[in-house]
């Protein structure tokens, strides 16, 4: 009887220590990364983002097998490849979105862009996306380029002026444009330039639910910081309402089923008038790091929900990591190894071949015996995003990861495919003369508010479903075949 008493009792303790333990583990863990608007790291250089842990830090959802078959039920359109592979990862209220969709009725979508010197290929990711979802849902998309932010926060150390952010706007929006959005549903803004009327009233009212404490709290930016940094959020924020944007949204006489005479109120002095009907559903594409904002942005649509504001929808990519390592994201900062979108043909393939951090051996011999570590090769890395075919990259995964290819091949794949990405897209920007700018930048014209309807496309398996999102093995069952002496060699090698 004792004896057992002190059995359990040690048990007891035991699981004590292992809980503290795991506390005191999960702590650390949390500590070696940083995921925040401004900065994206991780203290390791072998240690890549925990996105599962920014998913239940950020209150998030994953994406799932389930959720993807009932996009391509609802939307009869295939999941983009990035949807597939898990690389657009996590999502918040995308049913919900799924299930107006499926009314018939429209949604639309925000997303944005802090102008910047040079676009690099990473920045591309989520308006390559952004103009894939406007074609899947037949969406408007407003794009807020934010000139101003970037003065506030790189005015003072880049020693420039607003206007020279503002000039940026203009170059990147080129960029922007190349990817394909239809320039009948897409509105491009520069904040600093035209932020007034309803988008401005927008972020009156968001500015005052938020205190200076739950700035510093949510973005870390203390009293030191410049007033702009300290009241951008509520700028970004804004665009997040489809009242924001009235006469694109909410014309009188669109969309009968959600607005009536009585959504406008009466015709002020000045000859306009407030839109005061229930929102339309707003999608965000972004990279992780900028949900924050977002979820400022749920806050304040809850305490307006009785004046018809929604929480908006969000949907997050994964970063593209830096040439150099899988640690960091891609930062136009290094400028000697960042791959831009101006970059000449010749000099892109010279970055990669000279930079791309290799998961290759060090001699033939050793690559042959112990293959290329597919986790830590950037150019394998790149490939998951910009290689369409599942065939062909699973074919690339066994062949490097077993020693039959080397890492100059994997080298050469990657560039044959990120130049041919450039050279289409630097032909598109050529093509984008000031006019088809303008018309981009224009608010004041007809925007094409009708949604397509498709045919119904063939489901797959369940089983398949299930493989897919954030279930996807982007190592194509590589891991579980790797012999002891590679895993051996490589824990020695790369010190993990
Ligand atoms: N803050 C973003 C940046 O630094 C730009 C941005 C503005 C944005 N509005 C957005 C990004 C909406 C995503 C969604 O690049």
């Amino acid at each position: 009887m004792k004896y057992q008493f002190y059995l359990c009792k040690n048990i007891e303790l035991f699981l004590c220590y292992l809980t503290n333990i795991i506390i005191y583990y999960d702590y650390y863990m949390d500590n070696t990364q940083e995921v925040t608007p401004w900065n994206v790291t991780t203290s390791n250089k072998f240690m890549k983002i925990d996105y599962h842990k920014l998913i239940e830090k950020f209150g998030c959802d994953p994406i799932d097998g389930s959720l993807i078959k009932r996009f391509e039920q609802v939307t009869n359109c295939k999941a983009h490849t990035w949807l597939r592979r898990g690389l657009f990862f996590s999502n918040k209220d995308l049913n919900k979105i799924l299930d107006r969709y499926e009314k018939g009725l429209p949604i639309g979508i925000y997303t944005g862009r802090g102008s910047s010197s040079a676009l690099h290929i990473g920045h591309l990711i989520p308006f390559m996306f952004t103009q894939w979802l406007q074609d899947v849902f037949s969406a408007v998309v407003v794009i807020q380029m934010s000139d101003d932010e970037k003065f506030f926060f790189k005015g003072t150390s880049e020693k420039k002026d607003v206007e020279h952010y503002n000039k940026l706007t203009y170059e990147n929006a080129k960029d922007i444009i190349a990817c394909g959005f239809d320039p009948d549903k897409t509105y491009i803004f520069s904040n600093y330039r035209s932020c007034g009327g309803d988008l401005y009233q927008n972020v009156v009212k968001i500015s005052q639910t938020v205190t200076g404490n739950q700035i510093r709290g949510i973005y870390g930016l203390n009293l030191d910081d410049n007033m702009g940094k300290l009241m951008w959020p509520a700028f970004q924020c804004a665009p997040a309402f489809s009242n924001s944007f009235t006469s694109i949204f909410h014309k009188k006489g669109l969309f009968s089923e959600v607005q009536s005479k009585e959504s406008f109120s009466e015709i002020y002095p000045d000859g306009t008038c407030d839109f005061t009907g229930k929102h339309i559903p707003m999608l965000i594409p972004m990279a992780i790091d900028q949900d924050p904002y977002f979820r400022m942005a749920c806050d304040f649509a809850d305490k307006y929900k009785k004046k018809g504001y929604i929480k908006p929808a969000r949907i997050h990519a994964k970063f593209l990591v830096d040439l150099k390592g899988v640690n960091n994201k891609l930062s136009s900062s290094n400028s000697t190894t960042a791959i831009f979108l101006s970059d000449d043909l010749e000099s892109i393939k010279r970055k990669i071949k000279k930079f791309a951090f290799s998961g290759g051996k060090e001699t033939s011999e050793l690559q042959m015996k112990f293959g290329g570590n597919l986790q830590f090769d950037v150019s394998y890395q790149w490939l998951t995003y910009f290689m369409d075919s599942d065939e062909e990259l699973k074919n690339i995964a066994h062949a490097y990861r077993f020693g039959k290819m080397t890492s100059s091949e994997i080298k050469t794949t990657l560039s044959d495919e990120i130049v041919s990405i450039i050279k289409k897209h630097q032909e598109k920007v050529k093509l984008i003369t000031p006019e088809i700018l303008h018309k981009f930048f224009n608010k004041n014209r007809e925007f094409d508010m009708s949604i397509k309807k498709r045919e119904p496309i063939e489901l797959e398996s369940d089983e398949n479903y299930n493989k897919y999102g954030i279930n996807f093995d982007i190592y194509f069952g590589t891991d579980v075949l790797l012999s002891k002496e590679t895993l051996e060699y490589e824990t020695l090698l790369y010190k993990i």
